[in-house]
C-alpha cells in the first residue's frame, strides 16, 4: 500500500538500484575505448567501493576478485582507468586495447547498505585495422590506369576517418577510403592505415603492384621482333639489288650501305627502348 501512494507521487520516490550500460563497443587494436556508464541507488546512502570486472576472468555478480578496476586496491590493471565518480557516473577507460580485452563487462558497487552489480554488462569487440581493396579489373595483374579503392576497415563498426601511410610515410589524413582514378607504376608500394592521430593502431601493409607495361619484357619482346623484322627487309632489299649490280665496286659500296642501314637502325631502336 505505501509503495503504490510513493510511486504516485513522483520525486518523492528514490532512485531504484541500477546500472546504464551503453551498446557494444566495437574498438580498433591499438585504441582507448571509452565505457561510457551510469548508475543509481536510493537515496541517502554513501557509495563506499568501485568495482569493475571482466567476464572473461569472473563468473555471476563478480562477488569476489579478480577486478579489472577496484577502488580500494591499489594492483589496478595498468590499462583499465576509471574516470567516472563515486555518485553516479561509472564510466570505464580502456588504453591501448587490444583481442585479449574483448568481453563483457560489468560494474559492482557497494554503498554503506548494500551492493549491486549491473547486468547485462557491456559488451566489448576489438579487432585490427584492415586494408581493403577493390579495383576496375577484377582478374589478373593490376595495370597502369586501372582504378582502384583502398579501404581501411574495421571488422565490427564503420570508420568515420583514417589516416593513410605508404612505405611507412603519412600521405593522407581523414578519409577511410584511398582512391585512385588512375594508377601509376609510382603507385606501387606497402600501403597501411590507422585511426587518425592513432599510429598504435595501424594496420598490416597492403602490398600494390602495379605493373608498368610500357616497360614490361613483353612490349620490349614486341618491339624488338618489330625492328628485327626490318632489318631483314632492308637486308633483302639492299642484297637482291646487290646481285643486279655489275661491279665490284657498287657491290662494296651496297655492302657499306646496308651496314650504315643496320647500324641506323640499330641505334634508333636502342634509343626507343631505353626511353
Ligand atoms: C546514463 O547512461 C545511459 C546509457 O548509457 C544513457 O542513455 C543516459 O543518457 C545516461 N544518463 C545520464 C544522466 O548520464
Ligand atoms: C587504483 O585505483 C585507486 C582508485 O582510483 C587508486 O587510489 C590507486 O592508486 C590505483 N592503483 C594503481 C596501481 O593505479
Ligand atoms: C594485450 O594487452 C595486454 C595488456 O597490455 C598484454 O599483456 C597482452 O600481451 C596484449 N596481448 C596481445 C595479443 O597483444
Ligand atoms: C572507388 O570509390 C569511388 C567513390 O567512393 C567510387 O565511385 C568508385 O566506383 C570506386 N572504384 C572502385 C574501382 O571500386
Ligand atoms: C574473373 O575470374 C573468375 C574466376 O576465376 C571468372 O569467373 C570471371 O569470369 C573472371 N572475370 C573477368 C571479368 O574476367
Ligand atoms: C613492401 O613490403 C615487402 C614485404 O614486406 C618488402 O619486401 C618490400 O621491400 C616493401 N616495399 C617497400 C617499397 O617498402
Amino acid at each position: 500500500m505505501l509503495k503504490i501512494i510513493l510511486l504516485l507521487l513522483p520525486g518523492v520516490v528514490s532512485a531504484e538500484w541500477n546500472v546504464n550500460y551503453p551498446p557494444p563497443i566495437c574498438a580498433a587494436r591499438g585504441s582507448d575505448a571509452t565505457i561510457g556508464c551510469n548508475f543509481t541507488y536510493p537515496q541517502g546512502q554513501q557509495v563506499q567501493k568501485l568495482l569493475w570486472c571482466s567476464m572473461t576472468s569472473n563468473h555471476d555478480k563478480c562477488y569476489n576478485k579478480p577486478y579489472v578496476y577496484d577502488s580500494e586496491a591499489n594492483n589496478n590493471q595498468s590499462n583499465f582507468q576509471y574516470i567516472g565518480d563515486k555518485t553516479s557516473d561509472c564510466s570505464l577507460l580502456i588504453s591501448n586495447i587490444n583481442q585479449t580485452h574483448s568481453g563483457d563487462y560489468k560494474f559492482r558497487f557497494i554503498t554503506s547498505e548494500h551492493s549491486w552489480t549491473g547486468n547485462p554488462g557491456v559488451n566489448i569487440l576489438v579487432h585490427d585495422l584492415r586494408v581493403s581493396m577493390s579495383r576496375s579489373r577484377e582478374n589478373g595483374s593490376t595495370i597502369v590506369g586501372d582504378s582502384l579503392n583502398l579501404t581501411c576497415t574495421l571488422k565490427c563498426g564503420d570508420l568515420a576517418e583514417a589516416q593513410w601511410f605508404k612505405n611507412g610515410d603519412l600521405i593522407q589524413q581523414s578519409d577511410p577510403v584511398l582512391t585512385f582514378s588512375r594508377v601509376t607504376a609510382q603507385d606501387s608500394g606497402n600501403y597501411s592505415c590507422s585511426l587518425r592521430n592513432f599510429k598504435t593502431t595501424v594496420s598490416e601493409e597492403f602490398t600494390i603492384y602495379i605493373e608498368d607495361v610500357a616497360g614490361s619484357p613483353a612490349v620490349l619482346i614486341i618491339v624488338v621482333s618489330f625492328f628485327s623484322l626490318v632489318f631483314i627487309a632492308a637486308a633483302v632489299m639492299l642484297i637482291s639489288r646487290k646481285k643486279v649490280s655489275k661491279s665490284m665496286e657498287e657491290r662494296e659500296e651496297a655492302q657499306d650501305s646496308l651496314y650504315s642501314t643496320l647500324q641506323k637502325t640499330a641505334d634508333a631502336v636502342y634509343s626507343t627502348i631505353t626511353n
